[in-house]
């Protein structure tokens, strides 16, 4: 079986790329992906040699590219997450959601639907059912009705929206919605990262408005599980929210990370709340777990704590990063808010 994983030199997708060359080693897994800043080359060294896997850079926009490359290799699955990642980027600059999240899904369906490809999947978010209140509000299931409240969560909506519609014309497609993740190769930019990066530097911990808000966490191996799941056994047209019971306020997971590094809560710095900041993001994950079997195997203490020792051991890998294009970033980040 050969499937092509877009977006692969990313946080969830590197790790899922790890998880499928470990658990089916007969499998050929083709990484594609642009490399923009969230994409690092690095992060997939471990795996740029074996012989079952390979690594192309380009855009899921550039439809020649794309069938080029599906005529070489023949995929029997695509899995999407190629993407613009990050809400906070979007408030600054929308346009490369739309074109990636949107027209790059479109053209990537397209061409799987034109090159025969027999299973695709998208990789989506809770963020496109919006936002809970703090208090009461029912979790997300996938029926809940769509309220994307920024241009990131937009796109990913409009994403999803294409995908049914592919399926609806009996192309084989799913879609998975998941809360936030945590664990290795995820970019400083990101709230658990930069956190831990800020600490270790004895840095002020930037924690949003009030850090009420509420985040529905997964440990990104449990996430990586899920979609090889769906992509073997969910059922075509059908959407599978994903998420672990992990509900944290953004300030209790900030404590959490002074308390493992051994740094003082006087670190944490309340700055000026996101524009639209959701508040609550909470998900019913029934579905996936009566209809698959799946279940969550890491707990979000064990997680983090795994997550903290990764960027300790790794400090190269995101020293390469916030030297580089995030410079320029926080200039822009912290310059507008
Ligand atoms: P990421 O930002 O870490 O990685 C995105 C990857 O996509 C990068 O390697 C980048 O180079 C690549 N990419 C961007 N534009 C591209 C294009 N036009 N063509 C080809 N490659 C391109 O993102 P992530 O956090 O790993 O998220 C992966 C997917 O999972 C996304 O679709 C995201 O919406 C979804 N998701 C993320 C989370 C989370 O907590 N991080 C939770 C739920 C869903
Ligand atoms: O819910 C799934 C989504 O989780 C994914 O679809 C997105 O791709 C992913 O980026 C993530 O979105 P969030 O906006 O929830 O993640 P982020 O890490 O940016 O922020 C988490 C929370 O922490 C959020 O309430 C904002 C807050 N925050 C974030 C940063 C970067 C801070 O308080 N301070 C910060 O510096």
């Amino acid at each position: 079986m050969t499937i092509v994983v877009t977006g692969g030199a990313g946080f969830i997708g590197s790790n899922f790329i790890f998880h499928m060359l470990q658990t089916y080693p007969d499998y050929r897994i083709v990484c594609l992906d642009k490399l923009t800043y969230a994409g690092n080359l690095s992060t997939l060294k471990g795996v740029m040699d074996a012989p079952n896997f390979r690594f192309v850079r380009l855009d899921i926009c550039d439809r020649e590219g794309v069938v080029r490359l599906f005529s070489e290799e023949h995929p029997d699955a695509v899995v999407n997450f190629a993407a613009e990642s990050h809400v906070d980027r979007s408030l600054l600059d929308p346009a490369p959601f739309f074109r990636t999240n949107v027209e790059g899904t479109r053209t990537l369906l397209d061409v799987s639907r034109r090159s025969g490809v027999k299973r695709y999947h998208q990789v989506s978010t809770d963020e496109v059912y919006g936002a809970l209140p703090l208090v009461g509000g029912q979790a997300f299931t996938e029926q809940s009705a769509l309220h994307p409240n920024n241009a990131y969560s937009e796109s990913k909506a409009r994403a999803d929206e294409i995908v049914l519609q592919y399926a609806g014309q009996g192309f084989p497609a799913t879609i998975s919605r998941c809360g936030n993740n945590l664990g290795p190769y995820q970019h400083p930019e990101k709230l658990i990262p930069l956190m831990i990066v800020n600490a270790l530097a004895d840095q002020p911990l930037p924690v949003y408005g009030t850090g009420e808000n509420v985040r529905d966490w997964l440990y990104v191996e449990d996430h990586c599980r899920a979609i090889d799941l769906i992509l073997h056994e969910g059922r075509s047209g059908e959407v599978y929210n994903v998420g672990g019971h992990n509900e944290m306020r953004n300030i209790d997971v900030v404590k959490l990370i002074c308390k493992e590094l051994d740094r003082p809560e006087s670190l944490i710095t309340f700055v000026a709340d996101r524009k639209g900041h959701d508040m609550r993001y909470a998900i019913d994950a029934a579905k996936i777990r009566n209809e698959l079997g799946w279940l969550p195997e890491t707990t979000f203490r064990d997680g983090i704590r795994r997550t903290v020792r990764w960027y300790l051991d790794h400090r190269e890998w995101w020293q390469e990063i916030v030297s580089g294009e995030y410079q320029s970033y926080c200039r822009r980040m912290y310059g507008d808010r």
